[in-house]
């Protein structure tokens, strides 16, 4: 991605956002509402609005882009969320993705076990009010559906719990339909579910949320080699998109902390008032899904070298993360509030990357009582409207216009004023630095264009 020409005004001493200031932008503005929010809301599953779609759809698109794009060695599918019900018991999940929970019998919150302190477990004693812990009970985050219509001939299966599980299914048929080879990747990004029993923070823990995988296919022999490479990829690609640079690092997990399918994992995690927290895993998962799915398919899922006949299952390299964690954490990174110097209201922006703020431009012209003033506007706003999301705005002064627009992160601003209908320019003002330029309006696309698309 193109790097942001003007560098953010941000430093790394920023302190951390509250996370209800973020909450209380994204409805305000229309990026994130709770769902089914007119009969009192579902904890854990969100609607994205307009702004929120686009997004979303810019960072699904740049991950798409850097992910399968501009790797000759990676291919996408999309595949779908419900799958045969055997695909959980192979995978492993109906065992093992489970959540130990406990209540306190006095103030009746309910915790995960481990994320308990040790001192707590071991006294079994509420954390909050040092009440007495029930017996730990245990619960699958699997999401349960059936398909069919007659009682008794339903067939129970789930909802996806992993979205990668589709990669591993397709793995056979990708290899005979395309023509790639060891080592080679399959990308996808799709909507993931888990009974969370702890939902919360926001988009942080949902119930219903939407992951991006690549599965990388190597020889045994060249794992480590291949698990290096992408872990310094993942972390360099979330690095160009933020701000706060010092708040990205790598976790590694213990072995008690292992998932089932994992010999060795490492989390990208960022950093938040909430905390150090996973953004993305980066997991090895060698030959546990190829193998279990041979095993429980009756399928030979292994794979011959074309060039030396050797056949083998392929190891596994994961790259995992949440799209929805990546639209949290990019709004978390770019929000400010900035004095105002003339004393008056703060000025709060969002330093989104340009490539991936909702809004790439807004037209703007000077004054609402000029008629050509609003024609040359809306002519700006007609052509650039097909080149990228384009805001035509009239209402209010040209002050509280750019506010609204820094709000929403829109890197720039194009105003038509008196001096455009002599010489056919435009100032092109800039979000960071407030910096104003004069454009040509026959140069202004490519000169926007420049500034707003990766390269
Ligand atoms: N296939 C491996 C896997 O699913 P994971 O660590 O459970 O690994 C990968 O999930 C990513 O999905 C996480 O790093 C996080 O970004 C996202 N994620 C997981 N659970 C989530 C939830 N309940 N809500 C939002 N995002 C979640």
């Amino acid at each position: 991605m193109t790097q942001v020409e003007n560098k953010p005004a941000t430093t790394n001493d920023t302190p951390f956002v509250p996370i209800e200031k973020i909450v209380a932008l994204c409805k305000r503005r229309g990026f994130v509402y709770p769902n089914s929010e007119i009969y009192g809301g579902v904890s854990g599953i969100y609607d994205f609005g307009p702004l929120g779609v686009e997004l979303r759809n810019n960072i699904r698109r740049y991950w798409w882009w850097s992910m399968v794009q501009l790797h000759d060695n990676v291919v996408g599918i999309e595949g779908a969320i419900i799958t045969h019900p055997r695909v959980w018991e192979a995978s492993g999940h109906v065992e093992n993705f489970v959540d130990r929970l406990v209540d306190c019998k006095n103030c009746k919150r309910r915790f995960r076990i481990d994320h308990l302190p040790e001192e707590n477990v071991i006294q079994n004693k509420c954390p909050e009010c040092s009440g007495e812990l029930t017996e730990p009970r245990t619960f699958n985050l699997l999401m349960e559906t059936y398909l069919g219509v007659v009682e008794g001939e339903r067939m129970k299966t789930y909802l996806r719990g992993e979205a990668c599980q589709n990669i591993y299914l397709d793995f056979d048929n990708v290899v005979k339909s395309s023509r790639v080879q060891v080592p080679f990747g399959i990308c996808q990004i799709g909507k993931a579910f888990r009974n969370e029993v702890t939902p919360g923070n926001f988009l942080f823990r949902q119930r219903e949320f939407e992951q991006w995988d690549l599965q990388f296919f190597v020889h045994p022999s060249e794992m480590q080699q291949w698990f290096d490479y992408w872990k310094e990829k993942r972390f360099e690609w979330y690095k160009g998109l933020i701000n706060h640079k010092d708040r990205l690092h790598f976790r590694e997990h213990g072995k008690d902390e292992l998932a089932h399918y994992a010999k060795q994992a490492f989390d990208i995690e960022y950093q938040t008032i909430l905390g150090w927290q996973e953004w993305e895993g980066i997991h090895w998962r060698q030959d546990w899904d190829l193998s279990r799915h041979s095993l429980y398919s009756g399928q030979d899922l292994s794979y011959t070298d074309p060039n030396t006949k050797e056949r083998y299952i392929p190891w596994i390299v994961e790259t995992s993360g949440g799209v929805d964690r990546t639209f949290l954490n990019l709004l978390i990174d770019a929000y400010e509030e900035e004095p105002d110097p003339a004393g008056k209201e703060a000025r709060t922006v969002l330093r989104l990357h340009p490539a991936i703020a909702p809004v790439k431009v807004a037209v703007l012209p000077l004054q609402r009582n000029k008629e050509e003033l609003l024609t040359t506007a809306k002519d700006i706003h007609k052509r650039l409207q097909r080149l990228m999301v384009c805001q035509y705005d009239e209402v209010q002064n040209i002050g509280r216009r750019y506010r609204r627009q820094d709000e929403i992160g829109t890197p720039y601003c194009v105003t038509i004023d008196f001096q455009t209908l002599d010489d056919q320019t435009v100032t092109v003002r800039e979000r960071d630095h407030m910096t104003q330029v004069r454009v040509a309006i026959d140069e202004l696309p490519m000169y926007l264009l420049e500034r707003v698309t990766w390269r």
